[in-house]
Parts: structure tokens; C-alpha cells; sequence
């Protein structure tokens, strides 16, 4: 597989859903790609990899994961990445990503995002593994900052601090998750836009966003609502920081009619119209 090219801008995607394949199918809807749950295809044949073949011929897709654990301290699952590069040379993605954080320990696989400690030790220990992924994969992956609601108390640094030190460390791409950042600064207490600001620009390939539901004292990442205000004004501020980047919307829960996604993203298309971004 070719290396990624970095800051190649898709446009306006959206997540793949299997709620939304045969409107995809029979419909063609403006949508510039698809991001899929890479996990969702690792089979043999049969209907997942027939939807995706078939959507494949009309749009660019991306890989999604949702298990590399990449700071996990379990070996690399190699297997598991046979699997992904297998995938990969199928469908050919614009590009592969999973997420900055650990998933399980001992073999166990507990199914969830975890945030990792913010050390110097936790950098050099992913960016190492994120060399030995890319090696593997031949291409750089896009790690994407996860949502969180506890802290470490050894931390050494903030977590665009650590974000940026794995990026630069590992030469890997950043996959930004604009309500992900909107999550975590009102359940940790820091600014947004003092992250966003100290994001490596060169390195940011992609955007995330998605709804959440607020508890009041806590924001729980479900990706199961519309993106609120303040997250699309803080998606503003990327734009104008980052410049065009691939933009799209992930709905995981109370997944509505492809037109109301439609709608969303073209929300996300008229805000980055009404600016004028370098590229
Ligand atoms: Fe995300």
C-alpha cells in the first residue's frame, strides 16, 4: 500500500452504518467518503465485505479501529493487524486510524477507550509501537485523542502535550475529535481552545465530530445527539487554525435517517464555506 498523503483533504464524510447501506446503495447521497469501523470487516466474505466492496466503488473510504490498544502494554497483536493490512489492501483507504489510548491487559479486552498516563515513559512507549504499526502497515496511522473522565495523578504534562509529543515522536498523523476535546475540557476543566492551539497543524489529517449527552457535572461521549453549538464554534476555531481538513460526522447511537445526517454535514460544509481557509 503507497503512504498516505499527508493533509489530503476528503472534504464531508460521513460514518458507514449498516442502518444506511441500501439507502447508500440505491440513493448515491452527496457525501464526499465514508469512514468505516474497521473491526466490522475483518471476516472472510459475506454481507459486510459486499456492502463495502459495493460502496467502495463510488466512494473513498477511510479505516476506523477501535482495538489496537496502542498504549496498551500487552504485546502488538499481530494478528489482528494481518487482519487490518488484508483489509486494507481490499478496499484501499485513503487512510488508517484508531485511537490514543489502551483497551485491555493480560488478553482481556475490555471494550472501551481508556486514557493513558501523560508521561514521558507513555510517549516513548506508544511511539514506539506506532513505528512498529506503521512499519507493519507501510504507512503512517492518524491516532485520534479520546474523550475521558479521570486523570492520572503522575501525569508530567497536558494532553495536547502528550498528543503532540507521540506525533512528533512516532511520525504519525492526528486524527481530531473536536467534540472529544469539548468532552474532556469541561469534565477536566481546561480551555478547548488553549488545545486546539497547541496542536501541531502539519499533523492534523482529519476531524471528528458527533454529540454527547451532559450529566450536568460530567459530558458523556454516546455520539448518540446532533453536535451542539459550542462544539460547531469550536470546529470553526480548527478550521481556522488547521486550515481544510477531511471533516466527518460519527453517530453511533439513535442512528436517524441518512437525510438528517445529510443535513448535519452539511452544516459542517457551510460553516468551513463561510471562511476563508488557507490551504
Ligand atoms: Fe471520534
Amino acid at each position: 500500500m503507497p503512504d498516505v498523503e499527508q493533509k489530503r483533504n476528503l472534504g464531508f464524510g460521513l460514518g458507514l452504518r449498516t442502518a444506511h447501506y441500501e439507502t447508500i446503495l440505491a440513493e448515491k447521497p452527496p457525501v464526499d467518503w465514508f469512514e468505516v469501523i474497521t473491526e466490522n470487516y475483518l471476516v472472510p466474505g459475506g454481507k459486510p465485505l459486499y456492502y463495502l466492496d459495493s460502496i467502495r466503488v463510488d466512494y473513498p473510504l477511510v479505516m476506523h479501529g477501535v482495538s489496537l490498544s496502542i498504549g496498551g502494554t500487552d504485546p502488538l497483536n499481530l494478528d489482528y493487524l494481518r487482519q487490518v493490512k488484508t483489509l486494507a489492501e481490499r478496499i484501499e483507504p485513503a487512510w488508517i486510524s484508531d485511537h490514543l489510548c489502551w483497551t485491555g491487559v493480560n488478553g482481556i479486552n475490555l471494550h472501551d477507550l481508556l486514557p493513558l498516563p501523560y508521561t514521558q515513559e507513555a510517549v516513548q512507549h506508544v511511539a514506539d509501537r506506532v513505528k512498529t504499526v506503521q512499519d507493519f502497515l507501510r504507512c503512517r496511522i492518524l491516532l485520534e485523542n479520546v474523550s475521558s473522565y479521570v486523570t492520572y495523578a503522575h501525569s508530567e504534562m497536558t494532553e495536547w502535550e502528550f498528543l503532540s509529543a507521540v506525533a512528533e515522536r512516532a511520525d504519525c498523523l492526528i486524527l481530531l475529535d473536536i467534540n472529544n476535546i469539548y468532552v474532556s475540557a469541561h469534565n477536566h476543566q481546561f480551555d478547548p481552545l488553549v488545545y486546539l492551539n497547541n496542536v501541531p497543524t502539519k499533523r492534523v489529517q482529519q476531524f471528528h465530530l458527533a454529540g454527547h449527552l451532559n450529566l450536568g457535572n460530567i459530558i458523556i461521549d454516546s455520539h448518540g445527539d446532533t453536535v451542539i453549538d459550542p462544539v460547531w464554534s469550536l470546529y470553526e476555531a480548527a478550521l481556522r487554525r488547521f486550515g481544510p481538513v477531511s471533516t466527518m460526522i460519527e453517530r453511533d447511537d439513535n442512528i436517524p435517517p441518512f437525510a438528517e445526517l445529510l443535513a448535519e454535514l452539511e452544516m459542517a460544509r457551510q460553516i468551513a464555506g463561510s471562511l476563508e481557509l488557507a490551504a
